[in-house]
């Protein structure tokens, strides 16, 4: 969804949890909190954030990771108390996570430095590649890369080192790095490890009918752009899908000891998932507290209407990694069109959304006071702002300060996904990078931000269904990388709290 339109770090946009009064809705109507739906939910467990954190032992995927590409894969990182690691990368053909198509093994040294002074909760990193290696599970897995390398110089030298189709070993494992191969084939195959350059483990309690809690512990590393040309230089400042321990997951998880036991010639395959119709009717809303790239702290909640294919979404932003305390809230509502599958992207559905109408709730006093001082015209109009008072800025096409322009349009992916306990994930595409907005086709994600989980009534439920927020409005620009409107009055906030964090 849409979520966009702040620009740069702040911006960025999440959909937040908010329901509109179905009243409403057609007339700028008035959004209210649902009470069932407070995002994160209620009745998730905080979590809380171990600093220094500890990398020790193993940590792996709980289940099918889609990367920006669309790439496909599960990991299996085990790190030793002397710095050094060993990661194992298993990349598949199919979105389920059930045919290895090549492994990687991937083994350095990774030290931590200090606190991020980007990314608040974060601990930055250094590392050290020692040695990277391929195996390649099929005839065809090893055309597709060398297909791929071939297609640029660099990549023509690196697939001197990989064996021709009548050379090939099943399971052998070829060197694309170490002390011997020379030149770099790594970022020929668009393969990095900045994701070890910010880390952040977290742990909390799941609760287990009848039986004492279980701990889960996780661990999140670095994102990565969702601009494949952009992935060599990149910096983390954001998170992907966070790892979890092998000892410490969370339970049930079909996937986690298929993916403990798998080592570079023995990837996992993962059970075939049921095949789920995308319906959105329902309130979805964040698990937890998000964090984007540049910044930015947020949930999200959102509701759709089937019928007139309405949607709303309120994305509340924060100042700190808790989500605790609140800078603004935006909601943002409009319509949605399409519904085909994804050719790119199997198993999901492209959608495009609108936003229309916005709303702004400034929830702290830097952000009320930046209000105040705006142009009235380029933000609701004549009138002060006051904390906690939401105003409509539809008539003055959005909010600038805040990034918000309307009327917006972007193109979306959404999958629906059951988790091992049943509960309905909702994912939607991963905003791009940059900080700009999917506001046209060829920009459409390839993969999904962390899942909103479905917390009360059902698509095309008729009384008073939720409404979901859509994301604000796209950042001011068009595509390319241009300069990006800062809402300046944030940044002291988040400058400042920069100097507090523990070192
Ligand atoms: C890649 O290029 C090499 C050398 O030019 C060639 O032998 C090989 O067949 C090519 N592989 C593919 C998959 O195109
Ligand atoms: C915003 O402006 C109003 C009216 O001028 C004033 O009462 C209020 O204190 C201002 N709020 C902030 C946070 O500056």
């Amino acid at each position: 969804m849409p979520a966009a339109m702040l620009p740069y770090a702040c911006v960025l946009v999440l959909l937040g949890a908010l329901t509109a009064e179905a009243a409403g809705a057609a007339g700028g109507g008035h959004l209210r909190w649902e009470p069932r739906c407070q995002h994160p939910l209620p009745d998730r467990m905080p979590s809380t954030a171990v600093l220094p954190p500890r990398l020790d032992g193993p940590w792996i995927s709980t289940g099918c990771e889609v990367r920006p590409g669309p790439e496909f894969l599960t990991r299996s990182y085990t790190f030793y108390p002397n710095r050094l690691f060993r990661a194992y990368q298993f990349y598949y053909r199919d979105p389920f996570c059930q045919e290895p198509a090549h492994s990687l093994l991937i083994k350095g040294k990774v030290r931590l430095r200090r606190a991020s002074w980007v990314t608040r909760g974060a601990t930055e990193a250094d590392y050290h590649l020692h040695k990277v290696g391929i195996v390649f599970h099929s005839h065809q897995a090893l055309l597709d890369v060398t297909g791929r390398l071939n297609q640029t110089r660099a990549g023509q030298d690196c697939s001197r080192r990989l064996p021709t189709t009548q050379a090939w070993l099943p399971g052998a494992l070829y060197e694309l790095l170490s002390a011997r191969a020379e030149g770099d084939c790594m970022a020929a195959l668009g393969f990095t490890m900045h994701e070890l350059s910010l880390v952040r483990v977290q742990r909390y309690l799941q609760p287990q009918p009848g039986a004492a809690s279980q701990l889960v512990e996780e661990l999140y590393l670095g994102d990565i752009h969702t601009d494949w040309a952009e992935r060599q230089q990149y910096r983390p400042t954001g998170y992907q899908r966070p790892l979890q321990s092998a000892l410490h997951h969370v339970r049930p998880c079909p996937a986690c000891s298929l993916v403990a036991r798998s080592d570079v010639r023995h990837p996992p395959a993962l059970p075939a998932p049921p095949a789920l119709p995308l319906r959105l009717g329902g309130r979805w809303v964040s698990a937890g507290c998000e964090v984007r790239p540049a910044v930015l702290f947020l949930t999200r909640a959102f509701a759709f209407h089937g019928p007139g294919r309405s949607w709303e979404g309120r994305y509340r932003h924060f100042s700190d990694p808790a989500c605790r305390r609140p800078t603004f809230t935006v909601l943002a509502a409009g319509r949605y069109s399409g519904g085909a599958p994804s050719a790119r992207v199997r198993g999901a559905t492209e959608l495009v959304f609108e936003v229309t109408r916005a709303h702004v709730t400034p929830m702290d006093r830097v952000t009320t006071a930046m209000l105040n001082v705006s142009e009235p015209s380029s933000c609701g109009g004549p009138g002060a702002w006051s904390v906690g008072t939401e105003r409509d800025v539809t008539a003055t096409n959005g909010c600038l300060p805040l990034g918000i322009r309307l009327p917006h349009v972007e193109y979306e992916l959404f999958k629906v996904e059951h988790d091992a306990l049943g509960q309905s994930l909702l994912f939607i595409g991963q905003r791009p990078t940059d900080g700009s907005s999917p506001d046209t086709p060829e920009k459409r994600p390839t993969s999904y931000q962390a899942p909103l989980v479905l917390c009360g009534g059902d698509a095309g439920d008729p009384s008073g269904p939720p409404q979901r927020r859509p994301a604000p409005p796209e950042a001011p620009r068009g595509g390319d990388p241009g300069p990006r409107v800062a809402p300046l009055p944030l940044l002291p906030l988040v400058l400042g709290a920069a100097f507090l964090r523990w070192l």
